[in-house]
């Protein structure tokens, strides 16, 4: 009884604290707010527009095909953007990337969401033959471009208050065999991204960043590279692009998308490392892989 009179108010109190700092979302929250979306030509940056669309955000996209760009500007528009812009950019190139940020400004005059989602430079499954230049050509366009837009939007960021959605990996938290570069890459954004977040907390700066860590989810190109590779189900993009701009957008600190399966593996890895490797090996069809 003794323990029930400790236990009982606890519980009430930590259901009460969920409960009130459960922030509810609403599409009010982001009407009019401005946003740019890297890689959004397709794929989940495509759909992560396409959700600040339908709640009436300012939309800039970017990626290196125009075509593609002016149809994803064009259903922004139709979904209900406040406005719909591209900018045609090659992220490996870091003075372009400077540039991206620039034309934002000009197009949108200002900044409340940076959403860093491309990424490219043949990262699909392989084996690992000590080619110098695969890892060069994937830490230089999927992290030091991510570092130079942030860097170049951080002012505009500050003056609106706004906020970064980063897009890592469980190629990001876990080892990832076949997979070293982009492996790495995504390595690189969490501990770049998280190490900001507090530093900019500690000095008292304003600047909330979201990193959303992903399994695999069915998006054209990684469908094409991953799913005669590996026996892993993809989820669905449009509902990870709906998860993670909501998790932006309250600010909180990760999304894990899809949650469970990820955080059980994620807990499991820091319990049973070796097991982990095992079950994460046993996903990929070596006979397929080259
Ligand atoms: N799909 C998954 O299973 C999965 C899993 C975990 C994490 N993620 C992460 O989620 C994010 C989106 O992935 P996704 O599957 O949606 O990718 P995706 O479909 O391959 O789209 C990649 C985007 O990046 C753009 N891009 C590629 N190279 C570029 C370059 N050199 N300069 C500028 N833009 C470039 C592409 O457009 P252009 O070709 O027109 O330039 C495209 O819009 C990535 O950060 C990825 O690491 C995905
Ligand atoms: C990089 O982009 C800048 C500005 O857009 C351009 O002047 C420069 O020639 C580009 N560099 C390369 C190597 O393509």
């Amino acid at each position: 009884m003794a323990v029930l009179k400790i236990l009982l108010p606890l519980i009430v109190g930590l259901c009460a604290y969920y409960f009130y700092s459960q922030e509810s979302f609403s599409a009010e929250m982001v009407r009019g707010k401005r946003v740019l979306v890297t890689g959004s030509s397709t794929g989940i940056g495509e759909q992560i527009a396409y959700e600040f669309a339908r709640m009436g955000a300012n939309v800039a996209v970017t990626a290196r095909r125009e075509k593609q760009l002016q149809m994803v500007v064009q259903k922004c528009l139709e979904l209900g953007a406040s406005s719909a812009s591209y900018i045609v950019s090659d992220m490996s190139n870091l003075t372009s990337a400077q540039k991206v940020i620039e034309e934002t400004k000009s197009k949108l005059g200002g900044l409340d969401y940076l959403v860093l989602n491309h990424v490219g430079g043949n990262v699909g499954l392989h084996l690992f033959r000590g080619d110098m230049e695969i890892v060069k050509r994937s830490m230089n366009l999927n992290f030091f471009s991510y570092v130079q837009l942030t860097i170049s939007a951080l002012n505009m960021l500050q003056e609106s208050g706004g906020s970064i959605i980063v897009m890592s990996s469980m190629a990001g938290r876990i080892m990832s065999p076949f997979t070293l570069e982009y492996s790495a890459a995504k390595f690189a954004v969490e501990g770049f991204y998280s190490g900001l977040r507090t530093e900019m907390r500690l000095r008292k700066i304003n600047l909330p960043i979201t990193v959303a860590v992903l399994g695999y989810i069915n998006t054209d190109n990684a469908m094409k590279e991953v799913s005669n590779k590996m026996t892993m189900e993809p989820s669905s993009k449009e509902e990870c692009a709906k998860e993670v701009v909501k998790g932006g957008v309250l600010r909180r600190r990760e999304v894990i998308y899809p949650y469970w399966s990820q955080k059980f593996i994620l807990i499991l890895r820091d319990l049973m490392p070796n097991l982990v490797d095992q079950l994460v090996g046993k996903s990929y069809k070596l006979e397929n892989i080259s």
